[in-house]
């Protein structure tokens, strides 16, 4: 084994090589720590039984409250974080930094699908990350972003302004380079598509029948970390979850869901839209905000676009 190209390509070393600013980097670095406990916690469901303690110490938790506990101590444990909101929380967590500035704000998502965990399907862990104080703020303004798949690989595949990276969490305990400069094509040949079909309204009915005229295969897990995944480093395809009969916003989150997931779609050349703006540019100023979603190559997200304004 070449030891020396295995240390260079661990998760520190690239953040430090890409130039990535050393709190982001920390931030990044930290939520990949994180996720080892997380997985562990998976893994072998160590989530204390009842009457005795987990990784934490603490009586047994539900899988996705664990999560949620580990990665707050791990951005605390940074001293580059000042606000915090996570999937699990319902209001802004603000972490005393003792009159320091410049720090960041993070919006996690720590277990996304965690009801697919009992079902031994893959989940993830999802993080947009922004500079300054405001973690409700437009995608726009992220400075970086990540996601880890829990699948029968632990993966991790972040962005931070210079392309998009896979690290795989090797018997070591590292993260390892395992794809650099992940893009999408322009188009791809498979769907994901969300939402119950009676509820579909009727332009994204036809544009489903569209998309199944054109031999597009049907590839959706349940898990928005693992379909996004999927579409990324297969090189292309388009996620959707719509605005429904039932819920116009559709189901996933802005915050923590639709806005880090567009960013590094974006970065790897693919895009995100509302079906009509971009997902980045949505106003974000609510934790429980929602938005219907195409996200994937930009020929398939385009043409959302245009199907929905009639042009098609
Ligand atoms: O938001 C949680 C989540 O499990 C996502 O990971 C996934 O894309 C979506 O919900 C699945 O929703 P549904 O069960 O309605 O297809």
């Amino acid at each position: 084994m070449n030891i020396k190209k295995h240390v260079t390509r661990g998760l520190w070393n690239h953040l430090m090589k890409s130039g990535v600013e050393m709190g982001l980097a920390s931030i990044i670095y930290e939520v990949g720590v994180a996720s080892k406990y997380v997985n562990h916690a998976m893994r072998t469901g160590d989530l204390g039984l009842a009457g005795t303690s987990n990784l934490y110490g603490e009586d047994q938790l539900a899988l996705d409250v664990l999560a949620d506990e580990i990665i707050k101590d791990r951005l605390d444990h940074t001293g580059r974080v000042s606000r915090i909101i996570s999937e699990e929380q319902s209001e802004i967590i603000i972490f005393d930094r003792q009159g320091r500035a410049g720090g960041y704000s993070v919006c996690y998502d720590p277990l996304d699908g965690s009801s697919l965990v009992d079902v031994n399907l893959a989940v993830g862990t999802i993080v947009a990350i922004y500079a300054g104080d405001n973690p409700l703020q437009s995608g726009r303004h992220q400075v970086g972003a990540l996601y880890v798949v829990y699948g029968p690989r632990t993966t991790l595949v972040y962005g931070a302004g210079d392309g998009v990276h896979e690290f795989t969490l090797n018997s070591l305990g590292e993260y390892v380079l395992t794809r650099g400069y992940i893009t999408v094509k322009g188009s791809g040949k498979i769907f994901c598509p969300g939402g119950v079909r009676r509820d579909y309204l009727p332009e994204h009915e036809k544009f489903v029948q569209q998309l199944e005229q054109d031999a597009y295969k049907l590839r959706y897990s349940g898990g928005f970390v693992p379909d996004i995944n999927q579409i990324l480093l297969k090189g292309g395809g388009l996620f959707m979850y719509p605005g429904t009969t039932s819920a116009k916003q559709g189901k996933l989150r802005l915050p923590f869901e639709l806005n880090p997931m567009a960013y590094l779609m974006e970065a790897a050349g693919g895009a995100a839209t509302d079906g009509r703006r971009p997902i980045l540019d949505l106003d974000c100023y609510d934790l429980d905000q929602r938005s219907p979603v195409y996200i994937g190559s930009r020929d398939e997200v385009e043409r959302a676009v245009k199907f929905f304004a009639g042009d098609i």
